[in-house]
């Protein structure tokens, strides 16, 4: 008999995430395997389903404007019964921190299945920051019985809560699996693509590209206040710079980043980029700025400095190797920050080595070959 897997996600990086893990089951015959998105996110969603040519068998639908953690995570643990019901797993996977992945784990708890989680042990051990992720994470550990670390400090982590050694296995980040797949796709000559089209006529490459992003709960109000600020004082002290900013589309996100950095000229602000225009462009970019978890990982692979506007991270593996720098959002330490690796050629040389602490593109693999002997 086949073993039944439903895989669930929800939001822009889980179905990042996950897309390699759901190529990875579908080709492989002992397993019959279900796809479910809660859509706790729609558009940013749907641009990874299209570029990763995936059809989910049940779309929740879930999303709302302004969105709370209240009626979001009611929603989905009440909405995912049926769909247990109905698909009778013997293997849920769910990945990382967001409310998808906890009230996921949840359902399928009550329901009887077995916990897979991807992206495990992850921690900065304050339950604070990230909010509410932190404690989406460790709550989705104590629920899991399969635990997929992309570290062996993630690892580490686990079993310092006294996971048990053998339900835990180092893959990896399914993020670099994806990475590879979108850049070998992009880097096809017979791959068009109209958004990268655009962008190549909106950037003056001939300029240092600075890539930014943000969204971060904690950071919205007055954190997001001061990193627009930097954002435009950098803009407006170095005319040899262009900054370009995919603005997330969570309200609190957008209102505020069209209000403070519309009508600079050289700040650029687009619409959230579908996922092969944007990893096209980190590897155009000269830094990135981010409170992003993903693009952490992403930009080790492709060389890039990351400046990160959180004061804590549960992937200090590139901070350690020197790539990636904690900011926090202060707006001075961000402009210096930027200046120095504006400015210095061997400050700069040193963050933009390329290296890859988080994978090297087979961690779904390893995720299919353990269940497989379970
Ligand atoms: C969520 C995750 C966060 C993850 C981030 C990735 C939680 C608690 N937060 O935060 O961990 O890092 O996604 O981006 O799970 N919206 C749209 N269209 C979209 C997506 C969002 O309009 O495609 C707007 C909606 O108004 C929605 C709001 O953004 O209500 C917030 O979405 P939500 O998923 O609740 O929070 P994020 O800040 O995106
Ligand atoms: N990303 C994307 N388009 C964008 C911005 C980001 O495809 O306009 C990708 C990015 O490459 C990374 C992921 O989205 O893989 C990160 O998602 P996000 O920052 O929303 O969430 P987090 O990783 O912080 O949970």
């Amino acid at each position: 008999m086949k073993k039944k897997n439903l895989i669930v996600f929800g939001t822009r990086p889980e179905a990042i995430k996950m897309a390699p893990l759901v190529k990875e089951f579908l080709k492989n015959d002992n397993f019959e395997t279900t796809v479910c998105v809660t859509a706790q996110h729609r558009e940013m969603l749907d641009q990874v389903l299209e570029f990763f040519e995936i059809k989910p068998d049940y779309d929740l639908n879930l999303m709302r404007p302004n969105q709370n953690l209240y009626t979001l995570t009611a929603s989905i643990i009440e909405n995912m019964k049926p769909v247990l019901d109905e698909v009778k797993p013997d293997y849920v996977y769910v990945h990382g921190d967001t409310t998808t992945s906890m009230a996921v784990g949840i359902a399928a708890f009550y329901g009887g299945a077995k916990i897979c989680h991807v992206e495990a042990g992850l921690r900065t051990f304050n339950r604070q920051y990230p909010f509410p992720e932190e404690f989406n994470r460790q709550l989705t550990g104590k629920i899991a019985d399969f635990h997929f670390s992309p570290t062996a400090l993630s690892k580490n982590n686990l079993l310092a809560e006294n996971i048990k050694e053998e339900n835990i296995l180092v893959t990896g980040n399914t993020v670099i699996d994806a990475l590879l797949y979108g850049i070998e796709k992009v880097n096809d000559s017979d791959f068009k693509d109209e958004e990268i089209e655009n962008l190549k006529t909106v950037l003056d490459f001939q300029k240092k590209i600075i890539l930014v992003t943000g969204h971060r709960r904690e950071n919205h109000g007055d954190g997001l206040i001061k990193i627009c600020s930097a954002l435009k004082t950098i803009a407006e002290n170095n005319p040899d710079v262009e900054i370009i900013y995919p603005v997330h589309l969570n309200p609190n996100v957008k209102g505020p980043v069209n209000e403070l950095l519309s009508g600079i000229t050289n700040i650029y602000l687009v619409a959230p980029l579908a996922y092969p225009s944007f990893i096209w462009l980190m590897e155009k970019s000269y830094l990135i700025i981010t409170d992003s978890g993903g693009i952490q990982e992403e930009a080790p692979s492709l060389g890039k400095p990351v400046l990160v506007t959180r004061t804590t991270t549960e992937r200090p593996e590139a901070v350690e190797e020197g790539t990636v720098i904690l900011l926090g959002t202060d707006t001075d330490r961000i402009v210096e920050e930027s200046n120095k690796l504006l400015n210095n050629t061997k400050y700069y040389n040193e963050m933009s080595m390329l290296h890859n602490p988080y994978g090297d593109g087979k961690a779904s693999e390893r995720i299919v070959n353990f269940i497989e002997k379970k």
